[in-house]
């Protein structure tokens, strides 16, 4: 062995140990942070990005300002309780419990109802605001005398129908920026992206009885002409 390999080796056989223990230590640390943040990030991202891969691609798209002025204007005759159907970060449900509304939220995405308890409790309408984390196919609307929706062409047919089932007869129904395909409104408010319009309960439900009458006579006629 020359002298030169034999300082290397025994630099290297002094070194080894603790640095491979430290680089170890390092690696670990590294691992930790970069997984740690990407279920961070993942835990933060999901829930909104999940509304786009369901089979109803519901997106969070806040109200405009205009949007939320042109539903406040639209009930302004009314009052008792209020519930918005997917209420993103609360911000029509907040302005209408300033309005006198008992208002409440219903939202998919967790992070948005913490966000929105903490926005009615920060302006002092905690007390006549609620925020329930619930999919918005899954809960009953019966006890609501006035809802709002945002929602998309595409599942509006299907919560015509759930709103005429559920809804009383004294409720009114308002559509934000997509209006329901059957229903007639009585009135809308606003222009452009930010109009509203204000649907009856008690026209809708009378309509969707008088579709179901019909059907029935329908089918019990063609019936009897098959016997
Ligand atoms: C267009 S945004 C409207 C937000 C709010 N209403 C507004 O006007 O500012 C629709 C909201 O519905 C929520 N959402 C989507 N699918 C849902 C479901 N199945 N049940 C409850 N909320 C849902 C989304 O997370 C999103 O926040």
């Amino acid at each position: 062995m020359s002298q030169e390999e034999g300082f290397l080796g025994s630099t290297q056989a002094s070194r080894c140990p603790s640095d491979s223990r430290s680089r170890g230590r390092l690696g670990l640390v590294v691992t930790g942070v970069v997984g740690g943040s990407l279920i961070a990030l993942y835990a933060v991202a999901a829930p909104f990005v999940a509304p786009a891969l369901r089979k109803v691609c519901l997106p969070f798209v806040p109200a405009t300002t205009a949007q939320v002025e042109n539903v406040l204007k639209a009930l302004r005759a009314r009052s008792g309780t209020l519930v918005d159907i997917g209420s993103g970060d609360g911000r029509i449900v907040i302005a209408a419990a300033k309005h006198g509304f008992q208002a409440s939220g219903f939202e998919l995405n967790p992070w948005l109802v913490w966000y929105s308890r903490y926005k009615a409790w920060r302006e002092g309408v905690h007390c006549s605001t609620s925020f329930h984390i619930s999919d918005l196919w899954k809960v009953s609307f019966a006890q609501y005398s006035n809802v709002v929706i945002f929602g998309v062409p595409q599942m509006m047919d299907q919560l015509e129908l759930k709103l005429a089932r559920e809804l009383p007869s004294t409720a009114k129904v308002v559509a934000c920026r997509f209006p329901f395909p059957t229903w007639v409104p009585e009135r809308t408010a606003g222009e452009g992206i930010d109009t509203v319009w204000v649907y009856n309960a008690g026209t809708f439900k009378s309509n969707l009885q008088q579709e179901m009458t019909k059907s029935t006579l329908k089918r019990d006629y063609s019936l009897d002409e098959d016997t």
